[in-house]
């Protein structure tokens, strides 16, 4: 089996998750403090508070931006479910934005008609007409590593009085401009998951400018104690903290994370030159502004020529024992999420039939890029013809 996307852990991650073992410290410990402070550093000087999950660090993040069951917060179409999810764990409601056919990003142009045309500001507090809900915030999705234009998003927000939460799961590594994501000057969130370019097994973070979010979420994320001696809680909070056992692992991963990041971008470019003869294919395109992380091999398919679109090629990749991938389905066509509000679904939906996720691993080896890249040529013959 040539996995999507698993975990690339050596010597140095066993060392460092026995010397917590054998420190005793697997709950609370020394390493939470070296990962904060080195993500931290790495992102420009933002506070850093780590979690057990990205799904945590969603939900809290919002919390601490004070979203609430009265909000709506916009999230694009195309994202793993976390990121909706999280927005419904607050009480609030997704606003679902579309997402660009080829890029699976939020559209732009798209979200600021919407605010132009559907929604009213006043006192720098925008609500959205047809729910007559106030919209608090948005989660721009860095998706599969590649940064939304941030630069172009806070001018359209600008009137409209709307916090943002980027989703940076995706995107540790990536550059907009000259800043790392998640140091761009807003809250962002990092997830550790297994499949992603650096992992503990699970994980995530919050990144704020703003001292009095990070102290928000370590407060919430620590179940709202109040007190260091005695279990005074004045309010509802969650057992969200990151195991000092996963922030070791995580701190032995974060020593290699450039070099996995060059080997995610090398596979995305040596999937480009093995597939530049197929008429009608492409790897995912890279913003002259921006330097993707590369979290996944984007393949995608002109819907004109390959008419069956993408599902019949990864399930046919799959059986080849190939670990493709589909795109997201449009959180909107998901049963939890259908009452959601709309902008309009249709681009996510082109993303997800002309999109193949393909095999990119840190630890993929140039002989199985060739041979996804060998069985992929294949099958986009048959189905052109
Ligand atoms: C875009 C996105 N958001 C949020 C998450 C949630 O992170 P976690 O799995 O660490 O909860 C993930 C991935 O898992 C993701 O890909």
């Amino acid at each position: 089996m040539i996995h999507n996307a698993i975990p690339n852990v050596g010597a140095a991650e066993g060392d460092a998750v026995r010397e917590a073992v054998d420190q005793g410290m697997l709950a609370i410990g020394p390493a939470i403090g070296v990962l904060e402070t080195r993500l931290s550093e790495r992102m420009g000087g933002v506070e850093a508070v780590a979690v057990q999950t990205g799904t945590a660090a969603l939900h809290l993040a919002l919390l601490a931006m004070g979203v609430s069951d009265q909000d709506l917060v916009i999230v694009p179409e195309a994202t793993f479910v976390a990121t909706v999810n999280a927005v419904r764990y607050c009480g609030a409601s997704p606003l679902l934005a579309d997402v660009d056919p080829q890029t699976g990003l939020i559209d732009l142009d798209g979200l600021q008609a919407f605010l132009q045309n559907e929604c009213d500001t006043t006192s720098n507090t925008t609500t959205e007409r047809n729910t007559g809900k106030t919209i608090k915030a948005i989660v721009p999705v860095h998706l599969y590593g590649h940064p939304v234009d941030m630069d172009a998003l806070d001018n359209i927000l600008k009137p409209y009085g709307i916090a943002i939460v980027e989703d940076a799961a995706e995107a540790l590594g990536a550059r907009h401009r000259d800043k790392p994501v998640g140091g761009l000057g807003h809250t962002a969130i990092l997830s550790f998951n297994g499949n992603k370019i650096i992992t503990g097994g699970a994980g995530g973070m919050v990144l704020t400018p703003d001292a009095n979010i990070a102290k928000r979420v370590r407060y919430l994320a620590s179940q709202a104690r109040d007190d260091a001696l005695y279990f005074a809680h004045n309010e509802i909070g969650f057992n969200y903290r990151m195991p000092n056992l996963n922030a070791a692992l995580i701190v032995a991963q974060l020593d290699k994370l450039d070099s996995f990041v060059a080997r995610k971008r090398d596979v995305a470019g040596r999937y480009a030159e093995l597939f530049a003869d197929i008429p009608d294919v492409a790897m995912m395109p890279e913003a002259s502004w921006a330097e993707s992380s590369c979290w996944m091999s984007i393949l995608s398919l002109n819907p004109e020529i390959y008419t069956s679109g993408a599902e019949p090629i990864i399930r046919d990749l799959v059986a080849q024992q190939i670990g493709a991938r589909p795109a997201w389905i449009p959180l909107g066509d998901l049963p939890p999420h259908k009452q959601a509000r709309r902008m309009n679904g249709e681009g996510a939906r082109r993303f997800l039939n002309t999109t193949i996720c393909l095999p990119c691993s840190t630890g993929i080896t140039n002989e199985e890029v060739e041979a996804v890249a060998a069985a992929t040529r294949a099958l986009l013959e048959v189905a052109r013809s």
